[in-house]
């Protein structure tokens, strides 16, 4: 017996008498109808839950990381739940700033901000910029040079702490692209040339450890071993980042929102720090709002080997699988809560092997051609890692709320594909 396992479904999902799949009050089925497949639905009101979770797990501010999942609509409900948000590209400033998100509420990271990105940031006036090498501090003093702005900054200090999570979703351990070093001197040296410039206001540091963490320890021995250090320079504030990891399939569990919120909280409480605590989630807020939609194309059984059941999607609207070996379930949208009897590996329509959107899938044995499929937990780092990778046409995305489904990102178009290509 292996029925979908129902906690790795938005909030807001119903089924009725023959186990066929709502999201909000919305038929998939219906959806997949009028939108096509593959079709990103996300429950809204399942993502201003965990938005308010997070406003209130950390009441001193939280930014939601736009980098899981960004558009118009996502940065508004975001913004309008009372999150700041994580911008970590001139791009994700840019769409922010469309979403008419005002540039106060923004938190700009990157290790690798071009001169042109934070002469846009100091342009328009983001709340936090977040300096992550020496050689940014240099960037903002040329770009602040002849006029009048104060600029508030944290650091993104290195705690050197190796989270549990995959080898790319590290960012916190020493060997790391991220972050100043603050066992070799660095972190102080930065602090002190800030302290220096006038116009940079130093209001607080930043220790992100890595993302799809599971085990909390891993956010509790970061803030241990900065804790001397913020101690030391005395400043106002300390953002954990964010990393908070979801159950992607069956078996695994994460903590909630709550508590790792009241985790971080007494962790910095008993190093006796007096700061406010800042984080910012990402996958958390929006990895369990979203199912992603397929159609079944083609079947292939291999006798005594497997058998492949390809879709109209793929690597292109989620690498998850190819980059990390990520698992996911596949389920029958319409018989949801029968047995998944037959193993299946989902693959997608490119032209790669390696195009596997489901390992080790199980779905009911009368499966057929022309079936819509979907796989849980694709909120987050499915639609923004997306590409159009054999020219395939990227996914639209559609909110569902009360019984009414709302187009926020149309799909692209043939015309879409070649609109940058000029000659
Ligand atoms: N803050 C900073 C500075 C970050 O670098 C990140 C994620 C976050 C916040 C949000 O982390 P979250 O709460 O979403 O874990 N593409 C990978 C994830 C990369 C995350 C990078 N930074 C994946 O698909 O798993």
């Amino acid at each position: 017996m292996s029925v979908l396992p129902w906690h790795l479904l938005p909030d807001n999902s119903s089924v009725d008498d023959e186990g066929r799949l709502s999201i909000a009050g919305c038929d998939l089925i219906e959806l997949a109808g009028e939108f096509g497949t593959p079709l990103f639905v996300y429950d809204e009101d399942h993502v201003r839950a965990r938005c308010r979770e997070a406003v209130a797990a950390f009441p001193d501010g939280v930014a939601y990381a736009t980098k899981a999942f960004l558009c118009k609509a996502m940065a508004r409900l975001a913004y309008e739940e009372g999150m700041d948000l994580d911008v970590a590209t001139g791009g994700e400033l840019h769409v922010a700033l469309a979403a008419g998100v005002p540039a106060e509420s923004l938190v700009f990271h990157g290790n690798n901000k071009s001169l042109r990105e934070l002469t846009a940031a100091v342009d328009v006036g983001v709340g936090v910029i977040v300096i992550d090498s020496i050689v940014e501090i240099d960037k903002l003093r040329t770009i602040l040079e002849g006029r009048e702005n104060m600029v508030r900054v944290m650091i993104r200090l290195n705690p050197g702490v190796e989270a549990h999570t995959h080898d790319f979703l590290q960012t916190g351990a020493t060997d790391s692209k991220f972050g100043i070093g603050v066992e070799d001197g660095t972190a102080r040296r930065a602090v002190d040339l800030i302290r220096a410039f006038p116009q940079l206001d130093l209001v607080g540091v930043h220790a992100h450890v890595g993302s799809q963490v599971f085990d909390v320890s891993s956010f509790a021995k970061a803030v241990e071993v900065i804790a001397g250090f913020v101690d030391e320079i005395e400043v106002p504030a300390l953002s954990v980042g964010g990393g908070l990891g979801v159950p992607y399939v069956e078996g695994e569990w994460a903590p909630t929102i709550p508590e790792w919120g009241i985790t971080i909280r007494e962790e910095i409480e008993a190093t006796g720090l007096d700061v406010d605590v800042h984080a910012e989630p990402g996958r958390a807020i929006v990895a369990r709002s979203a199912v992603t939609l397929y159609t079944a194309g083609t079947i292939k059984e291999i006798p005594g080997v497997r058998t492949y059941v390809s879709v109209d999607g793929g690597m292109s609207d989620n690498p998850r699988p190819v980059l990390y070996g990520s698992g996911y379930e596949v389920f029958l949208v319409r018989s949801t809560t029968t047995d998944r009897d037959r193993e299946i590996r989902l693959v997608g329509k490119h032209c790669e092997s390696g195009d596997v959107i489901v390992w080790e899938g199980r779905v009911p044995s009368y499966l057929e051609l022309g079936d819509i499929l979907a796989t849980p937990v694709t909120g987050a780092y499915g639609h923004t890692m997306g590409s159009n990778y054999n020219m395939v046409l990227r996914p639209p995305v559609v909110f569902a709320k009360d019984g009414d489904a709302r187009l926020v990102v149309r799909r692209e178009t043939y015309d879409d594909l070649l609109a940058r290509d000029l000659v």
